[in-house]
């Protein structure tokens, strides 16, 4: 498939078949993945690959998110959609494999009165790291779903990060997403993509 279609055609996947991934394959995932750029050439990411056992314990954790995520969703999404993503956190679709991906922990203060220039300096380093393992994430999601693949970029999962690093027995490192990769068993339709979003300036 070439990248344009694959870039269209990749989609959030919230139910997985009941299969496992080879190692092999997700290694390789992982390893092109890791060609995205990153500011600084830092690569300060790190990946864990979380099956078996603990992924269980971690879907179990994640699944407390619900009540954090409930007043959000119902905000922002019709009751139908909002519901499938409530179910969706109890379980993880079923997923056998879950990503976390991580960037250093770098402290930050922010404060309204400071000038733009004051405030990326304070968070520089902290922004950077995210923007690039957002790379590194888009290209994970690419790599799986030209390899038959779903994928879901989860956010949420952040608001039980602490428990999630107990359990993974991490201190020094923040979570930036978690993803669930398998073997989908949906074919989602494509959300509508919203317009209006690129000026054309001097052309
Ligand atoms: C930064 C980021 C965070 C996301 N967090 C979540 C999440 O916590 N839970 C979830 O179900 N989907 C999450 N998504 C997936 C989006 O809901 C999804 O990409 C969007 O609805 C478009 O659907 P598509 O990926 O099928 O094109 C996240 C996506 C991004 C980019």
């Amino acid at each position: 498939m070439d990248i344009n279609a694959l870039i269209r055609e990749r989609r959030s996947i919230r139910k997985y078949q009941d299969r496992d991934v080879p190692q092999s394959v997700l290694a390789k995932i992982l390893e092109d993945a890791m060609w995205a750029p990153s500011a600084i050439n830092r690569q300060n990411w790190q990946i864990l690959v979380v099956k078996g056992e603990q992924k269980e314990k971690l879907v179990d954790i994640i699944a407390n998110v619900n009540k954090y995520y409930k007043p959000l969703l119902e905000k922002m999404f019709p009751e139908k959609i909002a519901n499938i993503t409530l179910q969706y956190f109890r379980n993880m679709g079923g997923a056998p494999v879950v990503l976390l991906v991580y960037v250093p922990k770098i402290p930050v203060e922010i404060r309204p009165d400071m000038s733009s220039m004051v405030r990326f300096h304070s968070e520089h380093d902290r922004v950077i790291s995210f923007i690039s393992a957002a790379a590194l994430i888009q290209n994970i999601l690419l790599l799986a779903a030209a390899q038959g693949l779903g994928t879901c970029w989860m956010t949420a999962p952040k608001y039980v990060e602490d428990q999630i690093n107990d359990l993974m027995g991490i201190d020094d490192l923040e979570l930036v997403s978690a993803i669930p990769i398998g073997y989908p068993d949906q074919k989602p339709p494509a959300p509508p993509r919203k317009g209006n979003k690129i000026r054309w300036i001097g052309f």
